[in-house]
């Protein structure tokens, strides 16, 4: 990186790319007061048993109330650690997020809110490109349910997150020099976007817009994150197995390799435990080999070759779109060798699998 970057990322209070070989104290989230939306399920509810084990406060926000105080129930029994809540909310209506961070201090041990996960999110069938009959005067209004969850969903998170945070009692500016073993308080917002952020989707145009706009987001909040203070980082998963990959996506997917949430999760632990890491965004992938590239990236190998373990783990090097551009040409490249390597065999299984899958049920929402 030259002179002048270095002098931005300073002034910016943005940290350096992610030594991803370098490990990270899980055990650094204990003590911290989390609140995550979408916490019921999928990576939400892996995130909240992990950072539970190690022992964070966490208040979940979702508008799944069934599996959200199942959750609760069962990790305050089973870990023994009372400072578990669910709070019903529905991230599109800003008062059910007014009310979760509400709740969230008063639950608080030390009366504030160290971290904040922007996590609910859905998919699903895409309306835009379907505007129904084309001999119609009109078509019928759209449903934008995926942007309403997707982004605007984010924004109200990010907007009580910018209140909450910096009043976080015993809280200072965030910082790359912050030691992670002696700081447990915090000021961090971790934004869930997708490889959608930063790639096109086949025939999912409002989510691809809506997480992209997730990337926007983050783009300019890490570049101001010294006005407050808020450190602010993202993980983009590529497609993993959870509740939310409909039949539809399963199908396109036949044959493909899928990336693991245990990656997720470790990713976003890392992020949160480490409060030196400032503005990053990490990529979670297939697992594949890594390889250090010419300019001095450690990317992922297209040939299977390379040094070391596995992972699904990657910095993006989000620098400037320059560099994200490389690095996306060269993900594509890896999705395509990975495909190439299942085979016909994969693809069979896989669509076989699809086809007998069941979506799953619309959630209950209670009062
Ligand atoms: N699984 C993937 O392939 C994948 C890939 C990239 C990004 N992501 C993102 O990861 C995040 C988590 O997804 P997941 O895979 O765990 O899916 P999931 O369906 O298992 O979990 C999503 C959670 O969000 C909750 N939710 C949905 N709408 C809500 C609303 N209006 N208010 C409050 N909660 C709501 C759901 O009830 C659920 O608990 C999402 O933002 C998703 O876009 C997922």
């Amino acid at each position: 990186m030259d002179a002048q970057a270095q002098t931005v990322q300073k002034t910016v209070r943005q940290s350096p790319p992610v030594d991803l070989t370098k490990p990270y104290n899980a055990a650094w989230v204990k003590g911290k007061h989390i609140v995550i939306t979408g916490g019921a399920s999928g990576f939400g509810a892996a995130f909240v048993q992990r950072w539970a084990l190690q022992g964070a406060s966490i208040v979940i926000g979702d508008i799944n109330t069934e599996a959200g105080e199942q959750l609760v129930q069962e990790l305050r029994q089973e870990l023994g650690n009372p400072n578990i809540w669910f709070v019903c909310c529905d991230v599109t209506k800003w008062q059910d997020q007014v009310k979760l961070f509400k709740e969230a201090v008063r639950y608080s041990p030390h009366g504030g809110i160290d971290c904040v996960v922007a996590n609910a999110g859905v998919a699903g069938n895409d309306i835009l490109q379907t505007p129904g009959d084309l001999s119609a005067d009109e078509p019928p209004e759209p449903n934008f349910k995926v942007v309403n969850v997707n982004l605007y969903g984010v924004l109200y998170t990010t907007h009580l997150a910018c209140f909450y945070l910096p009043r976080n009692p015993g809280s200072s500016p965030c910082s790359p020099q912050t030691d992670p073993a002696k700081t447990v308080r915090d000021r961090h917002l971790l934004l869930l976007g997708s490889v959608a952020s930063l790639a096109p989707i086949t025939a999912q145009p409002q989510y691809g817009a809506a997480k992209h706009g997730v990337l926007g987001l983050f783009r300019s909040l890490r570049c101001s994150s010294f006005v407050q203070g808020i450190r602010v980082n993202m993980i983009c998963p590529y497609f993993v197995a959870t509740p939310i990959l409909i039949r539809a996506a399963k199908i396109i997917l036949a044959g493909a390799e899928l990336a693991r949430v245990n990656d997720v999760i470790d990713a976003g632990t890392r992020f949160t435990a480490d409060s030196s890491i400032c503005g990053r965004a990490l990529v979670i992938g297939p697992p594949a080999k890594a390889i250090m590239a010419d300019d001095g990236q450690l990317v992922p190998s297209l040939t299977g070759e390379g040094e070391g373990e596995e992972t699904g783990i990657w910095e993006c090097y989000a620098d400037d779109f320059q560099a994200v551009d490389t690095w996306t040409r060269r993900w594509v490249g890896l999705l395509g060798y990975l495909e190439s390597a299942k085979g016909w065999t994969g693809w069979a299984k896989d669509m076989v699998a699809a086809f007998w899958a069941s979506d799953r049920k619309p959630e209950k929402k209670s009062a």
